[in-house]
C-alpha cells in the first residue's frame, strides 16, 4: 500500500478549484461562509450533501490558511493559495489562459511561462492535498479547467485509486487548444484519469482529436490506451456527461408562497410592465450580455419594443474583477446600459434595470417567475444552468427561453427559441417572437422543456459519471 494513504480516508474525494463556500475571517479571527459563485458549485453542493466525502479546494481569499472543517457531513479541504498564486494560477493562467483558449478565443488569451510555473506548482499543492485524504481503493472526482494536471499527479502518488475529470466548459477544437505552449503537458495531465467526462459529445471528440494529434496513443472511438514499453497499462474513456441541477429542489422552492408573492411583488415594484425580459449571468464576456443589450436598445430605437412598457432586468454577477478583460467588459456594459436608459427612460421608468450583484436562490427563482422572456445569449458556454434553472422554476408551464446555440444546454433542451448571438438581427427577431410567443405555443415548449430538466436532474448526472468511472477496468480489478 502507498505510504500516502491516510489511516482512515474517504471513499469520494471531489477536488475542485473552490470550496463549495467562500470563506472569510474577521478581525476577530472568526470564520464566516457564504455559497461560490459559479455553475461548478451549483451543480455540485447538491450531490455532496448525503454523501460521506471530502471537498478539496480553495476557500476564495488569498492567505487563507485554515484546518479542515466540516459543513453539512462533507469535510471541507482549504487548499490555500497565496496572493501571487491567486495573481498567476487563478487570474493568470486559469482566467486570462485557459479560460479565453477554451471559449473559442472570444478575448485573447495570455502566454506566459511564470503563469505556467505558477499552474503546475498549485495543481500539485491540489493533488497532494486529495492524495492525503483518499481511502485505499477510493475515487478522486477533479474539477474543471483550473485543475487539469491533478489527475496525473494524483495517479503518481496514488496509483491505487480510480480518477475521474469533469471539464465544466467547452473543450476547444485542435486548431484552437494547440496554441497553447504546454499542450501536451495539459493533455498528459488528463490523460492521468480513468474517465474524462465533458459536457458534450463535440467537447469529447475535440480531446480525442487533440491526444491523437498530440501524443501517439490509440483511440478506438471514446476509448485511449496507454501503453507502456509496448504493454497495455489501461485505458481512459472521454465521453460526455451534461450537467444538471437540483431540478426538483429548485421546482419546489418556486412553487412556495413566498417565492410566489415576491415574483407578483418584482412586477409591481417594476411599474406592472406589459413584457418582462430576463438576463442572469456571471459578468463575464463569455455571456454575450453587450450582443443581447445591443438587440434590445434596437428594438426599444425602432419602436418594435415599447420601451413604456418593457423592462430588461439584467442580473451581472461580478465575477474575476481583477482580470483586465473583466474590468473592460464591465465598462462597456455599463455604458451601453447609461445610454440605452438615457435615450428611452422616462422619469420613474428604466427600460434596463442593472443589478451588479449576486442573490440568494430565493431572490433568483422568484426573478424567473416574473420573468415573460430569459435571455440566454452565450458566445460560448460549456452547459448554462440558468437556463435550466429558468425552466425548473416555471411549474405554471409559462414564459419562454430564448437561447445562443452555442451553449451545452441548446444539444438537451428543445422547445428553447435557438439564437446566434452574433447575428443581432436574427437576435431581435427571435426575441420579438419570443414576447409574442400565443400561449398554447408557449406552454408546449414549456411543458418539453420541463420534461427534459425535470427528469435528468443533477444526481442522475453524478450517479451516471460515477458508474461509468466505476466501470473503466483498473489495475486492481486484475489484483
Ligand atoms: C464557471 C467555471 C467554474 C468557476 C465558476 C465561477 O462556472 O466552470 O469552475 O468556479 O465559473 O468562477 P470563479 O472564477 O469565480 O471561480
Amino acid at each position: 500500500m502507498p505510504s500516502a494513504v491516510p489511516r482512515t480516508g474517504y471513499d469520494l474525494v471531489v477536488v475542485a478549484n473552490r470550496l463549495p463556500v467562500d470563506v472569510s475571517t474577521g478581525d476577530d479571527g472568526e470564520v464566516t461562509w457564504s455559497r461560490s459563485p459559479g455553475g461548478l458549485v451549483t451543480a455540485m453542493a447538491p450531490v455532496m450533501s448525503g454523501a460521506q466525502g471530502a471537498w478539496v479546494g480553495w476557500g476564495g481569499s488569498p492567505d487563507l490558511d485554515l484546518d479542515p472543517f466540516e459543513v453539512d457531513g462533507t469535510l471541507l479541504v482549504p487548499v490555500p493559495l497565496c496572493a501571487d498564486d491567486v495573481e498567476s494560477f487563478y487570474e493568470g493562467f486559469s482566467n486570462d489562459t485557459l479560460w479565453p483558449l477554451y471559449h473559442d478565443v472570444i478575448s485573447a488569451p495570455a502566454f506566459h511561462r511564470a503563469w505556467w510555473e505558477a499552474y503546475q506548482r498549485v495543481n500539485l499543492r491540489f493533488a497532494e492535498a486529495a492524495a492525503a485524504q483518499v481511502a485505499h481503493g477510493g475515487t478522486v472526482w477533479v474539477h474543471d479547467y483550473q485543475l487539469q494536471l491533478v489527475p496525473r499527479l494524483v495517479r503518481e502518488l496514488r496509483p491505487d485509486v480510480r480518477i475521474g475529470y469533469f471539464h465544466h466548459i467547452p473543450f476547444p477544437p485542435l486548431e484552437i487548444f494547440t496554441q497553447l505552449p504546454w499542450r501536451r503537458q495539459v493533455v498528459e495531465g488528463l490523460l492521468g484519469a480513468d474517465l474524462v467526462g465533458f459536457q458534450r459529445a463535440g467537447d469529447a471528440a475535440n480531446f480525442v482529436r487533440v491526444v491523437r494529434r498530440l501524443t501517439d496513443l490509440t483511440t478506438r472511438g471514446q476509448v485511449v490506451t496507454i501503453t507502456r514499453h509496448g504493454k497495455v497499462e489501461r485505458h481512459v474513456r472521454a465521453a460526455p456527461f451534461p450537467i444538471s441541477i437540483d431540478s426538483g429542489a429548485f421546482d419546489e422552492l418556486a412553487r412556495t408562497d413566498a417565492v410566489q408573492q415576491r415574483a407578483h411583488d418584482i412586477r409591481r415594484e417594476l411599474g406592472d410592465p406589459r413584457t418582462l425580459l430576463l438576463g442572469v449571468d456571471r459578468l463575464d464576456y463569455t455571456k454575450g450580455i453587450r450582443h443581447r443589450i445591443k438587440a434590445y436598445g434596437e428594438l426599444l430605437a425602432e419602436g418594435r419594443l415599447s420601451a413604456q412598457e418593457t423592462t430588461l432586468v439584467q442580473v451581472a454577477s461580478p465575477s474575476r474583477e481583477n482580470v483586465d478583460a473583466y474590468v473592460q467588459l464591465r465598462d462597456e456594459v455599463e455604458q451601453l446600459v447609461g445610454r440605452i436608459n438615457g435615450d428611452h427612460g422616462q422619469v420613474g421608468h428604466a427600460p434596463v434595470q442593472y443589478l451588479h450583484q449576486s442573490f440568494p436562490m430565493e431572490e433568483m427563482a422568484a426573478l424567473y417567475l416574473a420573468a415573460d422572456v430569459m435571455l440566454v445569449t452565450a458566445l460560448r458556454d460549456g452547459m448554462n444552468l440558468v437556463a435550466k434553472e429558468y425552466v425548473a422554476a416555471r411549474s405554471d408551464d409559462r414564459g419562454a427561453l430564448v437561447l445562443s446555440e452555442f451553449t451545452g444546454a441548446a444539444d438537451e433542451l428543445h422547445g428553447a427559441v435557438l439564437v446566434n448571438p452574433h447575428d443581432i438581427d436574427g437576435m431581435k427577431d427571435a426575441i420579438t417572437y419570443a414576447v409574442h410567443m400565443d400561449d398554447r405555443e408557449a406552454r408546449k415548449r414549456m411543458r418539453r422543456l420541463r420534461r427534459r430538466v425535470l427528469g435528468h436532474d443533477v444526481a442522475a448526472w453524478s450517479r451516471e459519471f460515477l458508474a461509468a468511472l466505476q466501470a473503466v477496468p483498473h489495475r486492481s480489478d486484475h489484483g
